[in-house]
């Protein structure tokens, strides 16, 4: 059981969730996000539970705010793992997505995650020892006309962690990759369409917790979603784009 523990994203959703799933008594849980007041509804939840809590109001976009943040947390502690969850979803309903919000995209969910690794990458594999989770998604296995930048994001980390995660095994840091299906959280709640195989937040962190005490290197869940994904990847282009064309479209960011 890691006793250190940063979560990005940690202010709601399956964030605040895996805080919660790890809360225990001598479990320092750090935890990151942009807003304050969600923040400490989150700490006390963890505290409720006998954890330690500590806040990080920060922006993943700010590399240099995430170092100066990250790097201090591991100097008087040592990070054991590192969850690297913060993300936004934005999808091409009501027409394509705007160059901004495309940039955006790509801005929290892969310069985002960059920014939570690398400061800890290097002190992690000089000490031979430590865990990095990277949230990916279901929907980057593939690109799907709902949602381009975000599928083309999730799948940029995806195939990152997967490499570094063969890579960094030799200096004895552990890499596993996260691959949810649909979660209810308030990023889900904003779709407005069915969603199929729906797990609570509560779940999702639990099988989290068990793929990472398993050092899983894919942690896809829930099963049946991760049928969806082998076959979003196995079946022919031109069935997908049909298939993906059908599909319900996530709602475009304000
Ligand atoms: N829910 C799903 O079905 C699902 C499925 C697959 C993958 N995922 C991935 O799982 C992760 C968590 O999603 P969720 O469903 O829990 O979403 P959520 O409820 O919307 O939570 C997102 C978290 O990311 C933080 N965040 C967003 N932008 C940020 C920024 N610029 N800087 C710092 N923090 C930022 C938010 O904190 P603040 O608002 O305080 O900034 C919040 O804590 C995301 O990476 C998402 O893509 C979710």
């Amino acid at each position: 059981m890691p006793s250190t523990i940063v979560i990005t994203g940690a202010s709601g959703g399956i964030g605040r969730a895996l805080a919660v799933e790890y809360a225990a008594p001598g479990v320092t849980l750090h935890l990151f996000g942009r807003d304050p007041t969600r923040l400490d509804a989150a700490a006390a939840a963890v505290s409720a539970k006998g954890g330690v809590a500590r806040v990080h109001a920060a922006d993943v976009r700010d590399a240099a705010a995430m170092a100066e943040a990250l790097t201090a947390i591991d100097a008087a502690t040592p990070i054991e793992l590192l969850v690297a969850n913060a993300g936004i979803s934005a999808g091409t309903r009501g027409g394509g997505e705007s160059d901004e919000q495309t940039r955006d995209v790509f801005r929290v969910n892969l310069d985002g995650v960059l920014n939570t690794v690398l400061p800890i990458l290097g002190p992690m594999r000089a000490r031979r020892r430590g865990q990095i989770a990277i949230m990916s998604s279901v929907a980057g296995f593939r690109g799907l006309a709902g949602a381009p930048a975000y599928c083309a994001s999730k799948a940029a980390v995806r195939v990152w962690g997967e490499g570094l995660r063969g890579e960094a095994a030799a200096d004895g840091v552990r890499v596993n990759v996260v691959c949810p299906g649909f979660v209810e959280t308030p990023m889900t709640g904003a779709n407005g369409f069915p969603m199929p195989f729906l797990i609570p937040p509560k779940r999702a962190a639990r099988i989290v917790r068990q793929g990472l005490a398993h050092n899983r290197g894919r942690i896809t869940f829930p099963w049946q979603m991760a049928i969806v994904g082998w076959f979003l990847r196995a079946l022919p282009d031109a069935l997908v784009d049909a298939f993906g064309r059908r599909l319900p479209r996530k709602p475009a960011r304000d």
